[in-house]
């Protein structure tokens, strides 16, 4: 089928800030052959190219220049089952929570720790998301994707992606080269619970529940989620605004010396992982407001647009946020979510 490529097609729907943005060119992606023309024509005319999911982890500029593409491939097809180990396809243009949701239904078990993250299954392994003691790579075991340099699929299995905390090589070195197309999981027949993550086991003891069932814990993962973190479709946000900074062991000693009730959580071996939210609202930062955007009054990490702020009075937040957590505690916080356009 032929493209329908729109011009100045607004985009502040399309963007969980709910920023006003505009795409000097808009198309909607079906088929691996549309992708194609697509990528022809943006290469032809040297456009730039945003592959974009549910705008859930993108901090938009008012005009997007060139083109901006959007998958609308469906499919959740079981391909395997051996022992009770799954082995599941889900085209990139799925939403993610939607297969959280299905999978639970048909009684697929790995990802209801994972349930209500927005955006789309293309988009999950970008920056490897990761809840409640669960990350993408826990479930993934190979994806397909379209490579803009050799111009044909190639598939990619989990060891090869570079995932780690918020990132993988598609966020990184290889940002912009690859397009994913699919995703492969291993899902298990058997329930899986990991309740690993100290509020959600907190919780369920609070609840009075001590196996849950999949549908226990994806109901509660679905009710901290909404007690803390902002409907995107009420109060405009990006989820966590900054990284969980990672500090070798001897720092964190020295911080804690200095700030006994400071949260952190292990991480890999000589390390610590600071809860950035709570350098953020022990620094006073937890619901103030500037203008239009702000800070969420229930989670210091997740700024907010209250209507009608932009990118440049957020980033001005952000800065102001990250230079006083870098005089108050000595810690540098770095931004989650990607901006488009790079600023100049
Ligand atoms: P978009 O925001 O549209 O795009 C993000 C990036 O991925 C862009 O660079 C885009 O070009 C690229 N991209 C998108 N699709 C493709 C594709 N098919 N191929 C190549 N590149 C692509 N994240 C977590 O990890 N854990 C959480 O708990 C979490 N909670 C959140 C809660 C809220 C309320 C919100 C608003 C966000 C939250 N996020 C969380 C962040 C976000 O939901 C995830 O990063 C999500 O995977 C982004 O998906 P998306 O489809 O919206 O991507
Ligand atoms: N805290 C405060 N004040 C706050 C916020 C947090 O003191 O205002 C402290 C509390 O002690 C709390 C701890 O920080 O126990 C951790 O907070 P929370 O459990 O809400 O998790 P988080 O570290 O803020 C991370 C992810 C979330 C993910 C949750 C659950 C990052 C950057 N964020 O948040 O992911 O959903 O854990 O696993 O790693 C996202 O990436 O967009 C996102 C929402």
């Amino acid at each position: 089928m032929s493209l329908q490529i729109v011009e100045d097609y607004p985009l502040t729907r399309c963007n969980t800030l709910g920023f006003h943005a505009v795409a000097e060119r808009f198309v909607e992606i079906a088929s691996l052959d549309q992708l194609q023309q697509a990528l022809q024509l943006a290469d032809q005319q040297a456009w730039p190219l945003l592959v974009l999911g549910g705008g859930s982890n993108l901090i938009l500029a008012d005009r997007l220049p060139g083109l901006v593409v959007r998958l609308e491939n469906r499919g959740i097809e079981l391909l395997e089952e051996q022992g009770g180990q799954l082995l599941v396809e889900v085209a990139a243009g799925e939403s993610w929570h939607g297969l959280v949701e299905s999978a639970l239904q048909r009684g697929w078990h790995g990802l209801e720790n994972l349930a209500l993250i927005p955006g789309t299954v293309g988009a999950a392994p970008i920056q490897n998301i990761g809840a409640y003691g669960v990350e993408l790579k826990d479930n993934m075991v190979s994806l397909t994707a379209w490579d803009r340099q050799q111009q044909r699929l190639i598939e990619f299995g989990n060891d090869d992606c570079g995932f780690g905390y918020r990132w993988s090589r598609f966020k990184g070195e290889d940002a912009g080269r690859y397009i994913i197309w699919s995703v492969r999981f291993r899902l298990s027949r058997t329930p899986v619970v990991n309740l690993a993550y100290r509020a959600l086991a907190e919780q369920l003891a609070a609840d009075g529940i001590v196996e849950p069932t999949p549908q226990q814990l994806f109901d509660t993962i679905v009710a901290i989620r909404r007690s803390k973190l902002p409907d995107p479709a009420q109060l405009g946000n990006a989820g966590s605004f900054f990284e969980n900074p990672i500090v070798e062991q001897s720092v964190y000693e020295a911080l804690k010396g200095r700030f006994p009730r400071l949260v952190a959580f292990p991480d890999k071996p000589g390390h610590m992982k600071l809860a950035a939210g709570w350098l953020i609202d022990q620094a006073g930062w937890k619901g103030y407001r500037q203008g239009a955007v702000g800070v969420y009054d229930r989670q210091a990490l997740v700024l907010v647009n209250h209507g009608g702020g932009d990118r440049q009075q957020l980033l001005a937040l952000a800065g102001s946020i990250q230079r006083s957590v870098q005089q108050t505690f000595g810690v540098q916080l770095q931004i989650e979510p990607r901006l488009y356009p790079q600023p100049a």
